[in-house]
């Protein structure tokens, strides 16, 4: 630490700043951990072990309460889940006045919001009571998600069916028919992989919002408006903006080559934790190759394995999280806008898991900055300006 005179009676307090707070450690978790040689963990298991052998009702219950569920556990939070995806009916009225051409991430962001107007439990904080708000909120952010969907087109709205699972009543509530079974294992596949990830920013932000003390709708809220930039979840629909914008397997080269020469950045590359392939790659390529394969679409699959080849032999990085997700949302239907509103239904699992820890945690997330500024500035009325 360097105290600075800066010769107006000011003592100046400077402390090496870590642009980005690139390998700062905020805080302790139990929850997931990134390795950086390419593995993710959910609560200590390998999310290799979990891909293909859980549903995404049990990571999200794993997420919450730190052990998984036996069968009879699963089952009753399975119910409890597709039980409360029910939005209150005010809220489903300001949905379907959204206009139409509203992005579904700010409809999301906002009836989060007022999700909180209408909590059954009030100003109940206790801990008992946010572990139920959490399950309603990862109940009902898929549902706000598909509500809009279906009213912005003039459809009504569905409601959940008792005998669906939690990952069909989604893609039912969204698309309007039950899906296919292979339809929603890819759906289960991909909200596993989606469910949490350390101390990634829009986790952060949920953080630090809970760390005030403030209420869990707040902090997701701030999450929701924290993953939707395109460095962040909000890649995927840049990445099917660049897919649609490439058009033939032959114009590939010189698109991505051309968008290197500029410095532009290619949306789905590039990792801040990871050296080497993000672990969830593997599992969203494969799964994207059966969707192309099934689909006769093998030219788009092709698209992809070439830009991955140009950007790691030009920039040795490899395609994170939103490249192949963002392929295979497409693959089940979703428009691209939904893209990042699908990711936050989720990441809230990972989001209301890490806020009731950091309420655990209790201490006040506090950064301090430089203060690279002007002192000593002579005051003048605003007559005399
Ligand atoms: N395309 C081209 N070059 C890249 C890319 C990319 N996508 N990502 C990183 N680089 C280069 C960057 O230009 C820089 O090169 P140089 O050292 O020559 O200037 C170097 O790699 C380091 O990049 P950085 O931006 O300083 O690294 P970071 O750790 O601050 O950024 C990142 C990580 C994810 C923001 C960045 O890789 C990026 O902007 N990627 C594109 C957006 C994206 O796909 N975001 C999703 C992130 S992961 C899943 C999620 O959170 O949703």
């Amino acid at each position: 630490m360097e105290h600075k005179d800066d010769g107006m009676m000011n003592m100046k307090t400077t402390r090496d700043v870590v642009r980005g707070l690139k390998d700062v450690a905020a805080a302790e978790t139990k929850i997931s951990y990134v390795d950086p040689m390419g593995v993710l963990y959910y609560l200590g298991y390998n999310i290799d072990d979990l891909m293909g052998n859980v549903i995404y009702s049990e990571v999200a219950y794993l997420l919450l309460h730190g052990i998984l569920p036996n069968k009879r556990e699963l089952d009753a939070f399975c119910a409890k889940i597709i039980s409360q995806m029910r939005l209150p009916r005010e809220v489903e009225e300001c949905i379907k006045c959204s206009p139409k051409h509203a992005h579904p991430m700010d409809v999301l962001r906002t009836e989060v919001s007022r999700l909180g107007e209408f909590d059954v439990e009030g100003k109940d904080f206790t801990d008992e009571a946010n572990r139920r708000r959490a399950i309603r909120l990862i109940a009902q952010v898929p549902t706000i998600v598909a509500a809009f969907h279906r009213s912005r087109q003039g459809l009504p709205i569905l409601y959940p069916k008792e005998d669906y699972s939690f990952a069909e009543n989604y893609l039912y509530m969204f698309k309007g028919h039950r899906p296919s079974q292979d339809e929603s294992d890819v759906l289960q596949r991909l909200m596993i992989l989606h469910a949490d990830h350390g101390f990634n920013a829009s986790t952060f932000a949920a953080r630090v919002t809970a760390s005030t003390n403030s209420d869990m709708y707040s902090a997701v809220t701030t999450a929701i408006g924290t993953l939707r930039g395109p460095l962040h979840g909000g890649a995927s629909e840049k990445v099917m903006e660049m897919l649609d914008d490439i058009g033939l397997e032959e114009e590939v080269e010189e698109y991505i080559q051309g968008l290197l020469d500029d410095h532009k950045k290619i949306m789905g590359f590039g990792h801040r934790v990871y050296k080497v392939e993000d672990p969830r790659t593997k599992h969203l390529r494969c799964i994207v190759e059966n969707l192309c394969h099934k689909d006769r679409t093998m030219s788009l699959y092709n698209k992809c394995l070439q830009i991955e080849g140009i950007v790691h032999d030009r920039k040795s990085i490899y395609p994170n999280l939103d490249f192949y997700a963002a392929v295979a949302m497409d693959a089940l239907g979703v428009p691209k806008e939904f893209f990042t509103p699908f990711f936050c239904s989720s990441r809230i699992s990972g989001w209301v898991a890490h806020i009731i820890e950091q309420y655990e945690d209790a201490v006040l997330l506090r950064p301090s900055s430089n203060y690279v500024g002007e002192f000593g500035r002579k005051f003048v009325p605003v007559e005399q300006r």
